[in-house]
C-alpha cells in the first residue's frame, strides 16, 4: 500500500526520521581526550549501574514502534558498545524486526578479537564504523589515554574483516595539535584498500572536552592537504541525508569521506534520532537534555502511548543546532557523547 505524503512523519523543519542512534553503554575502555577526558571520566566517575540502562527488550521494543513510523537504519554505539554484556543478543533481536534493513556499530576495535567479530556477523551486525585516530603509536596513545596501540585496533578491523564484514569505515577524528599531522599518513595508508577512510571535524559535544574551533581543522583544509599529494574529486552521496561528503582519488585508489558538522553543517537533512543509554529520546546531538522514554516504558504504558509520545516529539523538533553554532551556545550544557554515541 503506498504511504500517503499526508502519513510520513516529519519534523517541524520538514525532516523525516529514518535513523535511529542507539547508544548501549555509557562505559568505554579509552579515554580519548576528545570525548571522555580523564579529569572528567577520572577513577572517580560514577558510572551507571546495569538497571539505569534500557534492556535489551525495553531497546527492542523501541526499535520495533521506530520501524512503524519509518526509521530503516539502526546504529549502536555507545561509550564502546563491546563493553556492553552480550551484545550480539540485542543485534539479534534487531534484526528480527520488520522494516529494519541496515544494522551497524561503532566501535574502537580493540575488543574485536576473531571470536567476536565471527560473533557479531553471526548474530546479523551488517556494517562496522571503527574509530581511530592515528598511525604511529605515540600520537594514537596520546589520544586514546590508555596504552592502546595502533595494532591492536588494525587487528580489530582485520578480524572484522575475516569474518565477513564488507563495509567497514574507519572514523578519524582531526584535531588540530593533537593528530591532524595524521591526515596524510592514514589517508597514504587507506588508499587503495577497501576500507572507506573519514575524516571527522573536532565537534564541541558535551561540556568536557575543551572545545575550541581554533582546533577545528576544517574539511576544506583536509581536502587540501590530501588534493596537494593524492588528487581527489567530489561525488555524489549515496543518499540523501548522508552525514560524510565523498571525494575520490582520480587514480582509482578508492574513496574517501569528510563529515564536517563545523565548517558545512548537515542539519537541513537530518533524518537522525538518538536513543541515550538512560532511554531518553534526543532530536539532535547537541541537545541540553533528552526526552524521557524509559519511566514510561516502566510505569507500563502501551505501545499506542509511546508512539504518541515519539511521533510528537518529531513533530515538534526544530533542531539544527551545527547551523547556528555561537560562541555563546558552545558554552550551553549538552549530553555527553559517552551517553549518547555520537
Ligand atoms: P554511516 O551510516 O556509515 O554513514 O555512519 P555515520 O557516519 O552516520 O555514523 P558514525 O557513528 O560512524 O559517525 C561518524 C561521525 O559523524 C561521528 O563523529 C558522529 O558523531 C558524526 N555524526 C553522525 N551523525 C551526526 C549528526 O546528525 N550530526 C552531527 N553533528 N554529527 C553526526
Ligand atoms: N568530535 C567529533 N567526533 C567525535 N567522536 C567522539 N567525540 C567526538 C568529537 N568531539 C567520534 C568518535 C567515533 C564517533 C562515534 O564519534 O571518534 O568515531
Ligand atoms: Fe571511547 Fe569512542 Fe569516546 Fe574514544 S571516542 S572515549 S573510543 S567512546
Ligand atoms: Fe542533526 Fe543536530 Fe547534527 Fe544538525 S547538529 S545534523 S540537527 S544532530
Amino acid at each position: 500500500m503506498a504511504v500517503s505524503e499526508q502519513s510520513v512523519l516529519k519534523d517541524g523543519l520538514g525532516r523525516e526520521l529514518h535513523d535511529l542512534r542507539i547508544s548501549v553503554t555509557d562505559r568505554c575502555n579509552f579515554r580519548c581526550v576528545y570525548c571522555m577526558p580523564k579529569e572528567h571520566f577520572g577513577p572517580g566517575y560514577k558510572f551507571l549501574a546495569k538497571k539505569e540502562l534500557l534492556s535489551f527488550e525495553e531497546i527492542e521494543r523501541l526499535v520495533r514502534l521506530f520501524a512503524g513510523i519509518g526509521v530503516r537504519k539502526i546504529r549502536i554505539t555507545g561509550g564502546e558498545p563491546l563493553v556492553r554484556k552480550e551484545l550480539e543478543k540485542l543485534i539479534e533481536r534487531i534484526v528480527l524486526v520488520d522494516g529494519i534493513d541496515d544494522i551497524s556499530l561503532t566501535t574502537n576495535a580493540s575488543l574485536i578479537t576473531p571470536r567476536r567479530a565471527q560473533s557479531l556477523r553471526s548474530a546479523g551486525l551488517g556494517r562496522i564504523n571503527v574509530s581511530l585516530d592515528a598511525l604511529d603509536d605515540e600520537t594514537f596513545k596520546a589520544v586514546n589515554d590508555v596504552g592502546v596501540s595502533v595494532q591492536k585496533v588494525l587487528d580489530g578491523i582485520d578480524a572484522a574483516a575475516d569474518a565477513g564484514f564488507e563495509s567497514i569505515k574507519v572514523n578519524m577524528v582531526v584535531k588540530k595539535g593533537l593528530n591532524d599531522h595524521c591526515v596524510l599518513p592514514m589517508a597514504r595508508y587507506f588508499h587503495d584498500t577497501p576500507r572507506i577512510l573519514r575524516f571527522i571535524e573536532f565537534m564541541d559535544v558535551g561540556n568536557t572536552n575543551r572545545w575550541d574551533d581554533s582546533a577545528v581543522m576544517t574539511s576544506a583544509e583536509i581536502a587540501e592537504v590530501i588534493h596537494a599529494e593524492m588528487p581527489i574529486e567530489p561525488i555524489e552521496p549515496n543518499y540523501q541525508g548522508e552525514v560524510a561528503k565523498r571525494w575520490r582519488y582520480l587514480d582509482g585508489g578508492g574513496e574517501i569521506g569528510i563529515i564536517s558538522s563545523v565548517s558545512q553543517p548537515f542539519c537541513g537533512d537530518c533524518s537522525r534520532a538518538r536513543l541515550s543509554v538512560v532511554g531518553k529520546l534526543y532530536t539532535c546531538l547537541f541537545a541540553a537534555d533528552g526526552y524521557d522514554l524509559m519511566s514510561p516504558i516502566r510505569a507500563g504504558e502501551s505501545d499506542d502511548q509511546l508512539l504518541e509520545r515519539i511521533t510528537g516529539r518529531w513533530r515538534s523538533r526544530r533542531d539544527r543546532y551545527s547551523e547556528t553554532r555561537t560562541v555563546e551556545s558552545v558554552l550551553r550544557p549538552k549530553v555527553e557523547m559517552s551517553h549518547i554515541g555520537g
